[in-house]
């Protein structure tokens, strides 16, 4: 099969074959999504297919509006208004509980529930309208992979076995949605994955809201299903350099010792005090969690295609974004972190 790249005059035809029961990667502010029919359980189960990905993993139905959500939950909960008048269209997926039979089990993974997101892009938003069927969409990558966030990704993991690609240049964010369930029995909203909206940002809108750690730290049996399965992993083991230069410092004269080829995702002010040491440099510019959560996949990404034998990737402190930031990154690297006084002996 060939994978067209569509552009944006040809929305309607890439919106005609979702409604055939083909798949589109579509544009999103935070990652690449792999675009089918919701409503159509072969192109759903496809989806799996061509990721690679087990299929017991709930999926996120990606809609124009939140019109278009009201035709498969009957009873909102109280906060639903104020959420999607603060948030959507963005980063912020919300679980409500569905009508029964509105979607397949491929959907929902067997759940009463259904996750539901608008993203902040005006083409994908265009593709859905123009398909008048709401989209599930999992991050375009090969399943364990880190997730796209330009059309090349895409590209490289997928061409031949997708019919199309929508182009809108790189994503903004770079990590997946911030996931909200809201169907607690205690009605206290809680957080399954963390993204770019924050606890903090959450409960300036509905109170108090509790983030679930457990599927952070993948030890133990999880909520969701899916987030069990080893994510965002370049073929090169990474660590996380949790500390300053002294850090990297000890982390890159460890690994020089053992004849290891370095590859380094800094910032700028980390990059420039070791770039002659090191093999490979993914430098995301400025010392920010922004710049690092948008560049943190194509760094990864870049960096696993070069010769090399270890990633050495930049912590951030585990406070607003730098939580999502640090929840990819720890899953990337196993879980492997260096501190001043861990390893170096
Ligand atoms: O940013 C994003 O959310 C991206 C872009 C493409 O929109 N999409 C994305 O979709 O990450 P997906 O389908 O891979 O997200 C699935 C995750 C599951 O692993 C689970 O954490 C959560 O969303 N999820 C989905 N439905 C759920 C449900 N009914 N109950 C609990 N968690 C659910
Ligand atoms: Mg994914």
């Amino acid at each position: 099969m060939e994978t067209k790249q569509f552009t944006t005059d040809e929305i309607g035809e890439a919106a005609e074959l979702i409604r055939q029961g083909e798949l589109i990667a579509f544009p999103t502010e935070t990652v690449y999504g792999l675009g089918a029919n919701a409503l159509d359980e072969q192109a759903v189960k496809q989806v799996y297919t061509v990721k690679g990905r087990p299929s017991d993993n709930p999926l996120i139905v990606h809609v124009s509006d939140f019109e278009m959500v009201t035709q498969y939950v009957t009873d909102f909960p109280k906060h639903t208004k104020s959420l999607v008048d603060a948030f959507w269209p963005g980063p912020l997926t919300l679980i409500f509980d569905v009508k029964p039979t509105t979607f397949s089990t491929t959907v929902t993974g067997g759940l009463n529930t259904v996750a539901f997101r608008m993203p902040n892009n005006l083409k994908t938003i265009e593709l859905i309208k123009e398909a008048h069927v709401p989209l599930v969409g999992p991050s375009a990558n090969t399943s364990g992979k880190p997730s796209p966030t330009t059309a090349k990704h895409v590209y490289h993991d997928l061409h031949g076995k997708i019919a199309g690609i929508l182009d809108d240049g790189p994503t903004q964010i770079g990590v997946e949605s911030t996931v909200l369930d809201l169907t607690t029995k205690n009605g206290v909203p809680v957080v399954l994955r963390p993204g770019a909206i924050t606890k903090e940002q959450l409960e300036q809108v509905v109170g108090k809201v509790t983030l679930d750690q457990h599927l952070i730290t993948e030890k133990e049996a999880p909520k969701a299903p899916g987030m069990k399965y080893k994510h965002y992993s370049p073929d090169v083991p990474v660590w996380i350099i949790d500390g300053d230069k002294d850090v990297f410092d000890k982390a890159i004269n460890w690994a020089k010792s053992k004849n290891q080829r370095i590859g380094l995702f800094t910032s700028d002010r980390i990059t420039s005090a070791f770039s002659t040491e090191v093999t490979a440099i993914f430098s995301f510019g400025e010392d920010t969690v922004e710049q690092g959560t948008k560049l943190l996949f194509a760094g990864l990404r870049s960096l696993d295609e070069q010769n090399i034998d270890v990633i050495f990737a930049q912590a951030f402190p585990e406070s607003e974004l730098g939580i999502a930031y640090m929840n990819r990154l720890k899953k990337a690297a196993n879980q492997k972190i260096l501190k001043i006084d861990s390893i170096f002996e």
